[in-house]
Order: structure tokens, then sequence, then C-alpha cells
């Protein structure tokens, strides 16, 4: 059975940008940008060019530095935004308007203060003027994963009636379930006319802790393009992480998925991201945290020397990790013990590591991690002076 590919469509620059504090210029998003290409995402969403002149001037330049991924700007189902997200992407090469608008009735009766005819009127509208521009165009459905799926396949009809090339499924508020959100994806498949004529994203948000499982849950049921960001960031508790969905990807097999992500350079894309936009990446982040591969328990050490694979699912090469870290703690046993040391320079004996063991758990009781330095003294205090002598 072949792979069904899946696109990667980016929006750490858009979407992800939207968390309180972490503003990038026009300099640092080229900067980003342009790994982003090297990482091998297929799209790149730039911005929002209506919302400020700098989010204007960072799509154009990003147009112009960037030449494989399609370059996709923001707007909302206004022609002024439209146009304006036209003119910051004339010089990309492969440009798309990504435009839409709320359609769950919440959004319609609070929000746009309209009703379901205007919405599908104000939807085609948009998506044949953004046509008028580029031939790429994705629409998005605001609030979709709770849009009543009756009117969701109706708007969505229309959308690629006026000749929407992507359309977007976004779970703007991270409410659904995993099975929620396929089956309404599936539902989509099913119910719409002229549905093969598009390709069908995810765009879930995290704010139950279920965007990841959300976006695998969509392309399992028939969408193609998962809409994500580096270490899951943006607005409140964020989107979809990259990292984790190319991840789960590569090494769950038998779904059969697979993407153009370099994902040796996963790591390196993650800390670049983190520090530019001043965010830490929480140290249990999965793929990418300080910790994602480091053992700290004795049994877990003591299998891992072993063989990595005891406690590993991933081998840290695959996403830019030199190597498994062992982290000497009061938990620690010996082998993690006279393999730190042999690390370090000492290749001690049983005996030796019998005596030492003792000595460092004590000083493992009074600090938190004992550090290749705290070992160094320890083990040169003990045998150099003292069991050698
Ligand atoms: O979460 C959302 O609904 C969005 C759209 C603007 C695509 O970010
Ligand atoms: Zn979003």
């Amino acid at each position: 059975m072949t792979n069904q590919r899946i696109f990667i469509f980016d929006t750490t620059l858009r979407d992800g940008e939207q968390v309180p504090g972490c503003k990038l210029n026009t300099e640092q998003k080229v900067e980003v940008a342009r790994e982003l290409e090297r990482l091998g995402v297929d799209v790149i969403e730039g911005g929002f060019p209506v919302s400020s002149p700098g989010d204007f001037k960072s799509v154009r330049e990003i147009s112009l530095a960037v030449s494989n991924p399609i370059i996709c700007g923001l707007s909302r189902a206004v022609e002024n935004d439209i146009k304006v997200a036209a003119d910051a992407l004339k010089y990309a090469r492969h440009p798309r308007i990504h435009t839409g608008i709320g359609t769950s009735d919440i959004h319609i009766k609070y929000k746009l203060r309209t009703t379901r005819e205007k919405i599908i009127e104000r939807a085609i509208a948009a998506v044949k003027y953004a046509k008028s521009f580029v031939e790429d165009v994705e629409f998005y459905a605001e609030d979709a994963g709770r849009t009543d799926n009756e009117f969701l396949a109706k708007v969505l009809e229309a959308a690629i009636l006026a000749g929407a090339t992507v359309l977007n499924i976004p779970d703007t508020t991270g409410y659904c379930l995993p099975q929620e959100y396929g089956d309404k994806i599936k539902y989509l498949k099913e119910n719409v006319k002229g549905i093969h004529k598009a390709i069908l994203s995810t765009h879930c948000h995290n704010d139950l802790g279920l965007a990841t499982a959300n976006s695998i849950a969509g392309i399992q049921y028939g969408a193609t393009q998962i809409e994500c960001t580096i270490n899951g960031i943006g607005e409140r508790a964020g989107n979809t992480s990259l990292e984790e969905v190319v991840m789960i990807m590569r090494q769950q097999e038998s779904l059969n998925f697979e993407t153009n992500i370099n994902t040796k350079l996963l790591n390196h894309v993650s800390r670049l991201v983190s520090e530019k936009m001043s965010v830490p990446v929480q140290p249990n982040k999965a793929i990418v945290g300080a910790n994602a591969f480091a053992h700290s328990s004795g049994i877990h050490q003591d299998g891992v020397i072993k063989k990595r694979e005891t406690y590993e699912i991933i081998n840290p090469a695959d996403v830019g990790v030199d190597n498994s870290a062992i982290i000497l703690t009061a938990r620690s046993g010996r082998a993690a013990l006279a393999y730190k040391s042999k690390q370090v320079g000492f290749d001690l004996t049983k005996d030796e590591l019998d005596i030492i063991y003792q000595d460092f758990l004590v000083l493992a009781d009074q600090k938190k991690e004992v550090n290749e330095m705290d070992l160094t003294k320890l083990l040169e205090t003990n045998l150099v002076q003292g069991l050698r002598a």
C-alpha cells in the first residue's frame, strides 16, 4: 500500500505569532521562514497582511526570500483584506490567499450579527474576489468545530463552486473530541459535492490538549493537509504541534502517511523559534523538550544503557538530538554511575563502584542532579586520593 502524502501547512508566523509578547520583526520572520523551507514544509503562512504594515512587509519579504513552499497570507472575508493580502503576495512564486468567515451559530449570531444565508453569500464573494488575484485560494470556516455539519457542508460546497482549492476546517476553540472531529471530516468527504476537487485541511487548537489527536483523527478520515506550528505555539493554549504530528506519521508506519519534512532539523528549528519568540519549550514537551530523551530513574537508565529502544521509541538522531541523556540523581543505580564515570574518564572496577556508589547517593540526596563536574570531583576524591592511594 502506498503512503498518503500529507501536506504540512506551517502557521508559526501567523497563528503562532498571536502569542502575547512574541511578535517578530520582518528580519526575524524571514530567518524563520528560510529555516521552515529547509525543514521541508509545504506551506508557510507568513502573516495577516492587512493587520499592520509590519505584517504586510513580512509577507512580502518572505515571498521574495523563499521559493519552494507556497506562501500564504490570511484575510477576513473582506474585500480590502483580500486586496492587501494579494498585494503582499505579489512576488511569491506560489501565492495562496487564505480567506474565510465564522460559520458556527455563536459566531454568526454574536460576533458577525448576521444570518446563515448572508454567511454563504460572503463566503462566495470572498473566494471569487481572491480568485481574481491568485489561482490558489484556501477557504476557512472559522469555528467549524462547533458548526452544525449540514450547514458547514453547504458553506463548503458554495466555496468550492466559487473556486476554493483548499478547505480549512478549524477547531478554533479546541472543543472537539478526536472521534467527533474525525467524524466531521468524514461527513464532509461524504456530503459535500465536489469535495474531491479541493484539499481538506485540519486546523486544531489545543484548549483541551487535543490538537494533535484531533489533527491525526482528521487525516485518518480523509484530510490531507495539517495546519500546525513549531512547538505548538499559538493563541491561548496553542495550535497543533508540527513536530508531534510529523513524528506520529513517521513512527506509526501502519498509518501509511508521509510528509516532506526533514525530521533531523526539528530540534534546530524548535530552538530557533523558541529563542526568537522568547517562548521557552516546556521540558517535558514531546519530541523537542529538554527531557524528551533524558532518563533519570535507575530502572530506565539500566535499560537504555543496555539497549536504547527499551525506553525510547524515537532515535534522538532522527530529530537532530545528539544523544539520549543519562541524568544522575538519587534514583540512579550502579549501571548509570559506571556508565557516566566511564564518560568522564574513569573505568571503575566492581569494588570501586560499590564503594563510590554509597558516597554518590549521599551527594545525590543533597543535590537535585549530579553533573559531570560533581562526578569528576567525587571520583577524584575517592579514587585518586583515596581508594587507589
Ligand atoms: O483558528 C482559526 O479559526 C484560525 C482561522 C483564522 C484560520 O486561525
Ligand atoms: Zn487558528
